[in-house]
């Protein structure tokens, strides 16, 4: 049962010693962001998968710093409990540490989010810990880092053990308070998560990880596009929204739709 109060980032990075594993989902708009922080999701990440979720994009790649605050003020306004993190968009901290601080220091202000999350090897590590020393909360994200997709060259599974450990160790270095693993074996993702003391997040990395972290549009149905084998439907909300749909035409065309109860006298 989570408790009532405010999920802090010293809290969440306590979950790691807790006996329950950490929940995080992604919301984009108010409802959903409403829906997930009163299920009491522990933290709610403002993705820049939403180019692929909202957008209708392939690629996270296109995402600007406006629309991510956009979206990112929107659903702090509507979170009253959860930890709500802001993905950094593709060159927004790639050519500097201080377009960096720049930037993360627009999406804190702006927004009311408590951190940041940001994709990157180890070489991204010197950029973590210019934000951390200014204040800024960063979570980091290894193994398969979609705005690196073309460098990648597609959405496969990292198995490159030394590299992914070294990447996620040199962000806890660096002063990351947690670490998505995304699309790594099993093995390598619970070795990484017994060789850090940070919380790590999984996204397609198994259970050894002490949380997960979905896309929601995913979990609940609503994507129409292809997706992931790692993801598990919890609801076909697609299929139910589109009898509705169909039934609401069915009735304005026949003239059942509104009734009296739908009028005023
Ligand atoms: O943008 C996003 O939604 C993400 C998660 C899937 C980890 O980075």
């Amino acid at each position: 049962m989570a408790s009532s109060s405010r999920v802090t980032v010293p809290a969440f990075t306590a979950l790691k010693s807790s006996d329950q594993k950490i929940c995080m989902l992604t919301a984009y708009d108010f409802p959903t962001a409403q829906l997930l922080d009163e299920s009491g999701i522990d933290a709610i990440l403002v993705g820049d998968s939403l180019a692929n979720v909202i957008q209708g994009r392939e690629t996270t790649i296109p995402v600007t710093l406006d629309e991510i605050i956009y979206h990112a003020e929107i659903v702090c306004r509507a979170v009253r409990r959860a930890l709500v993190v802001v993905d950094m968009p593709f060159l927004s901290y790639h050519t500097g540490v201080d377009q960096a601080i720049e930037n993360a220091g627009q999406i804190l202000k702006q927004t009311g989010c408590q951190a940041v999350k940001l994709e990157g090897n180890a070489g991204q590590a010197a950029i973590v810990s210019s934000l951390v020393d200014v204040g800024i909360p960063v979570m980091a994200h290894v193994g398969l880092r979609p705005q690196s997709i073309h460098q990648m060259g597609g959405y496969r599974v990292q198995r490159d053990r030394d590299s992914l450990l070294r990447d996620a160790q040199a962000a806890q270095q660096a002063g990351a308070f947690a670490v998505v693993l995304e699309c790594l074996p099993v093995a390598i993702a619970t070795e990484i998560t017994e060789h850090v003391q940070i919380p790590t997040i999984g996204i397609g990395a198994g259970n050894g990880c002490d949380g997960q972290v979905l896309v929601t549009h995913d979990m609940l149905g609503l994507t129409s596009c292809y997706v992931p084998r790692f993801v598990r439907k919890y609801a076909d909300l697609s299929e139910a929204a589109r009898l509705a749909i169909g039934q609401y035409c069915q009735d304005v065309r026949s003239g059942e739709f509104p009734g009296d109860e739908q009028s005023y006298q």
